[in-house]
């Protein structure tokens, strides 16, 4: 009933890598979550057969086999379980998707090198193509990794309160308030005055206008969207 991550990958070296770590390391070692790394190699059949080969029309690169990867989906899914495969071409991962992801009993995680599989296996397991971000890497494991350190942050009993995960913070669709801490003075830097108040509501407004502030300032993307669902409540509201 944990939330499982079951990942294929042909350096099932890097798991947990740094998941055995700090926050996630302690929810793993506490049964909060359950991780096991594949090796794509084992369904390679032979022990020279491998798991990629030149493209089809040529150009650059090695193209990962279909029928070894259909092999490994095979052994690890459930019938009717998809897999999700990290890719540059997928939905592009936010805080939504994430909340969603943690939502499910489980995640298949296909991590391709060389870049690329070959299109007909993701057709055919009807694979959930995903991003971390509009960049390339090298493989897709460090993109497994951020995906599950950000699910396994917000599942039961890992963070101790949940107030990080309320009306604060990314949640609300804001970038995160500046914070502060001892001493009070350095460097001949005062902490905001406000802080050092007491009182806790005018410090939660100064920390909305601060995130507000920042938001507007660094991320209009996020900015448009927050002022929309401000917007959508109020007339919900009314
Ligand atoms: N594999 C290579 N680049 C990636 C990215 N940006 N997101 C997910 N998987 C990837």
């Amino acid at each position: 009933t944990r939330w499982r991550a079951s990942v294929l990958t042909i350096f099932p070296e890097m798991f947990p890598g740094p998941l055995g770590l700090s926050l996630a390391g302690k929810a793993l070692e506490a049964g909060l979550w359950a991780l096991d790394a594949v090796d794509i190699r084992q369904f390679a059949g032979g022990r020279h057969a491998s798991v990629d080969d030149t493209p089809f029309g040529g150009g650059p690169g090695m193209v990962m086999r279909p029928d070894v990867i259909d092999a490994a989906l095979e052994a690890v899914l459930a019938p009717g379980e998809r897999a999700i495969y990290l890719t540059p071409r997928g939905r592009v991962l936010d805080q939504a998707l994430v909340r969603e992801l943690a939502g499910r009993p489980k995640v298949t995680l296909l991590c391709g090198r060389y870049e690329a599989v070959d299109q007909r296996v993701l057709e055919a397991r009807e694979v959930e193509e995903i991003s971390i971000g509009d960049y390339v890497l090298s493989g897709g494991e460090p993109a497994a990794i951020v995906l599950i350190d950000a699910v396994v942050r917000l599942l039961p009993g890992v963070m101790g309160a949940p107030e990080g995960l309320d009306e604060e913070s990314f949640e609300a669709g804001l970038l995160e308030y500046p914070h502060y801490t001892r001493p009070a003075e350095w460097q001949g830097r005062a902490v905001p005055e406000v802080l050092l108040s007491g009182h806790h509501e005018n410090i939660r407004r100064w920390r909305r206008q601060q995130a507000e502030e920042i938001t507007r300032a660094r991320r209009p993307d996020l900015w448009a969207r927050y002022l929309e669902r401000q917007t959508d409540s109020k007339k919900k509201e009314a």
